[in-house]
């Protein structure tokens, strides 16, 4: 009665330990990207100082009434317009999925447009129209803007069809920001930067779900070694 006690605990013990040490590849390393535990959303921390202000890209799943969309927050420093971009490379173009948080002159008030668009190489966005569902905030000199994207975006950029779906493919993130003209119209960027390996949004640094053959061949001797240790 005792062994078998003592046996189904460290069976329960091994299972856990077999489910919890899986590792997937991690192809986003070297980036910090946190999960923000009590949130359920995901943290870039775009840079490694706060200088003039922290940059952070973040971004979550929210179901609003049966439908899931991303809410994604953009925050960084107060200089004119904030972007990222769901890219399938570090670069931008030849085909990323863009979106402008554009601070409009004069500097300092709280007048935030946020618009959405493609890039197809360096240079400026094609902006295809405002992003309708959007909260932000100007403040202690930074940006914060918050839109919401369906998990999967379809755009015609000059009549090829291209789908960005976060939910089931791999993309790079690219921040960048820099000055806007009197006009509201976004200048080059003046600090930008990327991810490294293509990552899915929700299963950053391999922590994600089940995936590949080999973490699952790891848990499988992982719990046989844990059966043979309680057996004997
Ligand atoms: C980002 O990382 C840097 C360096 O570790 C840290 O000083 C900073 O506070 C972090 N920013 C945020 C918003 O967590
Ligand atoms: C701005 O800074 C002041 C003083 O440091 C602080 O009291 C206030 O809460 C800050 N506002 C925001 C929105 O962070
Ligand atoms: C906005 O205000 C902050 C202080 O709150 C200041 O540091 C910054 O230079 C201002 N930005 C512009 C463009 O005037
Ligand atoms: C897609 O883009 C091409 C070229 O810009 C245009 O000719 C075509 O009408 C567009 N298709 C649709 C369905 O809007």
């Amino acid at each position: 009665m005792i062994k078998a006690t003592l046996v189904s605990v460290l069976l329960l013990v091994c299972c856990c330990n077999a489910g919890t040490k899986t590792k997937y590849p991690a192809h986003n390393a070297q980036d910090d990207i946190k999960k923000v535990a009590s949130y359920g959303s995901w943290t870039w921390n775009v840079s490694s100082n706060c200088n003039p202000a922290c940059r952070t890209v973040s971004w979550e799943k929210v179901d609003e009434v049966g439908v899931i969309n991303v809410k994604f927050t953009l925050s960084g420093p107060d200089v004119g317009y904030l972007a990222v971009s769901i890219s399938e490379n570090e670069d931008m173009g030849p085909a990323d999925d863009v979106y402008i948080c554009v601070v409009m002159p004069p500097a300092n008030t709280s007048d935030v447009v946020i618009t959405s668009g493609y890039l197809t190489g360096h240079g400026p966005a094609t902006v295809t129209g405002p992003v309708p569902t959007q909260l932000s905030s100007v403040a202690n000199g930074s940006v914060s803007c918050t839109f919401y994207r369906p998990l999967s975006v379809t755009r015609n950029i000059s009549g090829t069809y291209h789908t960005w779906d976060v939910n089931t493919g791999t993309f790079n993130l690219l921040y960048a920001e820099g000055p806007v003209t009197a006009a509201g119209s976004i200048r080059r960027h003046t600090y930008r930067a990327f991810t490294h390996g293509v990552f899915n949004l929700f299963k950053p640094e391999g922590t994600g779900a089940a995936s590949s053959l080999q973490a699952q061949s790891i848990a499988i001797l992982s719990l046989v070694v844990c059966f043979t240790y309680a057996l004997f």
